[in-house]
């Protein structure tokens, strides 16, 4: 198996920056790739801030902090990543883009190159038909949020992805310094078929008056070691993304349980998305 030198990271939002970031530190040039100049601006300074912060908290040398600055590069279209080992697409959850997305990695990336998805909600099968009889070379690959502390990395294999793929996924992100874990390609996989109902459920806890939001979060904080509670979670995830995934477990697996909660249908309705928008289920615009 070849040794992978370099990745395409499409997509620079937290998602996105945080895995060119992990990229670029342990060891393999990242192009940082978004159409939105604010964008990449954005994942610029995060890059900054994340490699002083690992230096001030003796986490990396002041050298492997410049050399990791050095293995990114910033660019408003993919073709500047012509020939790179591996693509990993962190764009918004829109079926249409990612689609276009992995055509464009079919023919840009080197021959023989994985076009991993980062999608938390849609079918890598799905996605993998736009690659056509390369579909075989399309992965999920999802990653959670922020991603340089969190060790997880679902491997999601679609209809079409080949024993080999799913191989050099696992070994690609054990070498990313974490920790590869496989599932199938059915809604919301294991994370967020898991994670999700159970934020909804926080919403309906709040709703009904079970406990205001702080004590709900405190609750599973304390009581279940959760490092932050589902309210505050959400707000972190964004509440139009849990709405989303929720609404494609309702559609796919048809059952009633999966229907987003009314109160988180109405903060996004708000456009009180979480800490993105500066509120959701909390304020943080005065932080
Ligand atoms: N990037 C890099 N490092 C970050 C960071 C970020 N965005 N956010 C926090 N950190 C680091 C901090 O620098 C800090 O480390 P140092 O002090 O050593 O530098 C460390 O993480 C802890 O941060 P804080 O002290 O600020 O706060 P905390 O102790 O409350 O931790 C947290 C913050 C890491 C986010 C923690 O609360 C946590 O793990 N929360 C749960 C996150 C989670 O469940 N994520 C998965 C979401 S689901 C998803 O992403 C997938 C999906 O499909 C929806």
């Amino acid at each position: 198996m070849a040794e992978i030198k370099s990745m395409a990271v499409i997509g620079a939002g937290a998602m996105g920056s945080g895995i060119a970031y992990q990229a670029a530190i342990t060891g393999i040039r990242a192009y940082q790739i978004d159409v939105i100049p604010e964008q990449l601006e954005r994942a610029k300074s995060y890059h900054e801030r994340t490699l002083a912060r690992g230096v001030e908290k003796q986490r990396m040398t002041q050298g492997d902090a410049d050399a990791a600055r050095g293995r990114i590069s910033y660019h408003s279209d993919m073709t500047h990543a012509e020939g790179a080992d591996w693509g990993v697409e962190a764009a918004s959850e829109d079926v249409a883009l990612k689609k276009k997305i992995c055509a464009q990695m079919r023919d840009v990336l080197a021959e023989g190159a994985v076009m991993a998805t980062n999608t938390s909600s849609i079918y890598v099968t799905d996605i993998a038909t736009a690659a056509g009889h390369e579909a075989d070379r399309v992965v999920g690959m999802h990653f959670f949020n922020p991603v340089p502390v969190m060790k997880l990395v679902e491997v999601i294999k679609g209809l079409a992805t080949s024993d080999e793929t799913v191989e050099r996924t696992m070994a690609l992100a054990a070498r990313m310094d974490k920790t590869p874990v496989l599932a199938n390609d059915r809604p919301g996989f294991v994370s967020n078929r898991v994670l999700m109902p159970m934020i909804n459920e926080a919403f309906y806890a709040w709703l009904e008056g079970v406990a205001s939001p702080e004590d709900i979060d405190q609750i599973m904080h304390l009581g279940m070691a959760h490092p932050m509670g589902p309210l505050r979670l959400a707000d972190l995830i964004g509440l139009d993304v849990c709405h989303n995934i929720m609404m494609v477990l309702h559609d796919e697996l048809g059952q009633d349980k999966y229907f987003p909660c009314p109160l988180l249908r109405q903060l996004v309705t708000a456009g009180r998305l979480g800490e993105k928008t500066g509120r959701g289920v909390y304020d943080y615009s005065k932080k």
